[in-house]
C-alpha cells in the first residue's frame, strides 16, 4: 500500500477518484472552487437529494474539466455528532465501494477536516482515521480462490499541506490486522500448530527470538494440562515463544490461545456452525500479529508473546471427562469439560511465563467462553482481570481504537463454583456464570502478577460484513493491544 500526503489542490490532483467528505448539516461551499469548473454538478445532486451528507451515503458523479475522472461524495453526518469511528466507517464504505468499481488510486480532499472547529478529542487527525476504515474494510481473503477479481487500491494520496500523519504506525498496524484476519481465516487443516510456528518463524528476527517447545519438551517440562488437550489429536503440539527486547526492564507477557480447532474434544460440540471453531486461534493470531507490529515500530520495552498451540480433537487417546491432570503451576485440575480447553492451556502459558520472565503484566486474550457473546453481543471485548491501572489503560486504547471492552466482575464467591470433590480445581463451573468463572480459573493462576484476560469470542468473527470489517475473522485486539502497549510505553 502506497500512502502520500500531496500539497495540492483539489483541482490538480489528477486521479481515478477524489474524495470529497461532506457533512450533513453544513454544506456550505467547501467544494465550490470546483464545482464552478464542473457546471455545479455537486450543487445539482445536493438540491435533488440524491446526496444529503447523511453517515456513510455515498454519491459518484463522474466529472469534466478537471483532473480527476470522477468525484466521491462521502457523508460523514452532523458536524457535532463526528467520531473518529463514523470517520472509521466512512472510510470503509468509500474504499470498498471504489475497490468493487476497480478503482486502483483515489485522492482525498482533507479541506474539511483541516477547516474543522470542533474539538476532536482523538490522538490522531480526522484523515488517519477514514484512511484505516478505509485499508480495513477492503481487506479480502482469496487464498483460495482460483478465481479472484483483483482489484485492489494500491495508492491514496492525501491532499494536505499538513504533512503530519503517522503513516508507518498506519501501515504497521493494518498489515498486523491483515495477518490476524489471514492467519484465522485459514481452515485448520492448513493453519495447524507446526504452521503457527512456521509463521512465528517467519516474524523472528535479530531482535525477536524464537523458541519451539515440542511434545517432548512440553512434557519434561511438566505442563500436564496442555498435553491433556493435545491428547485427543494427531497433529503435533507446540508451544510458542516469541522473546522481543526493545529496551530494559521486566517483560510485559502476550499469552494468546491457540486451538487451531476446537470440536469439544470428548465433550463434543454440536456440528452446526462447528466449522468457525477454526477460529479458536484468534487470540494467538494477535499476538503473532502484535509481535510483529512491536518490532517493526521499534518499541522501546520488551515483550514476550507466548502460544500454546494445538487441536482439541476427539481422538482415541483424548482426555475424558472426570479425569485429572496435573498443571505446571503443581495444581491439579479435574477435566469436568473437555469443550473448557482453553483455560487448561493458558494455565500452563502462565505459570510458564511466571516461571521464566518475572512479568511485570501478564494479558492474555483468548475466544474462550460462548456465553461472551450471550452476555455482549458481537460489540464488546469481555474483560477481566486483577489490576485497575491496566484496566484504565486497555479501556483508554479502547475508545481510541473502538475495539471496545467491557469489565466483567471477579468475585470471590466465583471460588467455589470451580471447587473439585478430588481435585485442586475443576476446569468448568457449569452454565451459570461461565464467562467469569473462566476468568476466575485464570485468575487462579496468575496470583499477584497484574494481569488482563480479554475473552474475544464474541467478536474476532463476524458473520456480516461490517463498515470496515469483511465477514469472517476481523483481527479485533491488533489494534487494541498496540494502543495498549503504547500507552505504557510513554
Ligand atoms: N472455543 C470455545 C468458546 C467459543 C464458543 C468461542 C463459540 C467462539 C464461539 C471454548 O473452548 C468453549 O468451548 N467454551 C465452553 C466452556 C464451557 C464448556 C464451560 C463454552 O463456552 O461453551
Ligand atoms: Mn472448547
Ligand atoms: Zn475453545
Amino acid at each position: 500500500m502506497n500512502i502520500y500526503i500531496n500539497d495540492i489542490s483539489e483541482i490538480e490532483a489528477k486521479t481515478e477518484a477524489l474524495i470529497l467528505p461532506f457533512f450533513e448539516d453544513d454544506k456550505k461551499d467547501f467544494y465550490s472552487h470546483i464545482d464552478s469548473l464542473i457546471g455545479g454538478l455537486i450543487k445539482r445532486v445536493i438540491r435533488s437529494k440524491e446526496f444529503n451528507g447523511k453517515h456513510n451515503e455515498i454519491c459518484n458523479i463522474h466529472a469534466i474539466n478537471i483532473n480527476a475522472e470522477r468525484l466521491l461524495l462521502l457523508g460523514l453526518g452532523k458536524v457535532k455528532e463526528l467520531t473518529a469511528e463514523k470517520i472509521r466507517q466512512a472510510g470503509g464504505k468509500t474504499f470498498s465501494y471504489l475497490k468493487a468499481i476497480n478503482v486502483k488510486e483515489v485522492s482525498v480532499s482533507s479541506r474539511i477536516f483541516d477547516n474543522l472547529n470542533i474539538n476532536f478529542p482523538y490522538i490522531q487527525r480526522p484523515i488517519f482515521y477514514l484512511l484505516e476504515g478505509g485499508l480495513l474494510g477492503t481487506y479480502k481473503f482469496e487464498r483460495y480462490k482460483k478465481s479472484e477479481n483483483g482489484n485492489t487500491i494500491k495508492t491514496i494520496n492525501i491532499l494536505s499541506e499538513n504533512k503530519e500523519l503517522p503513516l508507518n504506525w498506519l501501515k504497521s498496524s493494518i498489515e498486523s490486522v491483515y495477518l490476524a484476519r489471514d492467519l484465522v481465516n485459514t481452515p485448520a487443516n492448513d493453519m495447524t500448530p507446526n504452521l503457527m510456528s512456521k509463521v512465528a518463524e517467519s516474524i523472528s528476527h535479530k531482535r525477536v527470538k524464537l523458541k519451539i517447545l515440542e511434545k517432548r519438551d512440553i512434557e519434561k517440562e511438566g505442563m500436564g494440562a496442555l498435553l491433556a488437550v493435545s491428547k485427543g489429536s494427531k497433529e503435533p503440539v507446540n508451544f510458542i515463544v516469541l522473546e522481543y527486547k526493545g529496551g530494559v526492564g521486566s517483560p510485559i507477557v502476550l499469552i494468546g490461545k491457540s486451538i487451531t480447532f476446537d470440536s469439544g474434544g470428548i465433550s463434543l460440540k454440536p456440528s452446526d456452525g462447528m466449522e468457525k471453531m477454526k477460529y479458536d486461534m484468534a487470540g494467538g493470531a494477535v499476538v503473532l500479529s502484535i509481535i510483529k507490529a512491536v518490532s517493526q515500530l521499534k518499541f522501546n520495552m520488551n515483550i514476550i508473546g507466548i502460544l500454546p498451540a494445538t487441536e482439541n480433537l476427539p481422538g482415541g487417546n483424548a482426555t475424558r471427562p472426570g479425569d485429572v491432570v496435573k498443571s505446571l503451576s503443581g495444581k491439579t485440575i479435574e477435566i469436568i469439560n473437555t469443550d473448557a480447553e482453553g483455560r487448561l492451556i493458558l494455565a500452563d502459558a502462565i505459570e510458564y511465563a511466571l516461571k521464566y520472565y518475572k512479568p511485570r503484566a501478564i494479558i492474555d486474550i483468548a475466544t474462550l467462553t460462548g456465553a461472551c457473546s450471550i452476555a455482549l453481543g458481537n460489540e464488546a471485548i469481555a474483560m477481566m482481570g486483577n489490576d485497575p491501572f491496566l484496566m484504565k489503560t486497555f479501556k483508554k486504547a479502547s475508545e481510541e481504537t473502538y475495539e471496545r471492552v467491557w469489565q466483567m466482575p471477579l468475585y470471590d464467591e466465583y471460588k467455589d463454583y470451580l471447587k473439585s470433590d478430588i481435585a485442586d480445581i475443576k476446569n468448568s463451573g457449569g452454565k451459570n456464570g461461565s464467562l467469569v468463572t473462566a476468568g476466575y480459573f485464570l485468575k487462579e493462576f496468575v496470583g499477584d502478577t497484574p494481569w488482563v484476560h480479554l475473552d474475544i469470542a464474541s467478536t474476532a468473527w463476524t458473520d456480516k460484513d461490517r463498515p470496515y470489517q469483511p465477514k469472517g475473522a476481523t483481527g479485533v485486539g491488533v489494534r487494541l493491544l498496540l494502543n495498549f502497549l503504547k500507552e505504557l510505553q510513554s
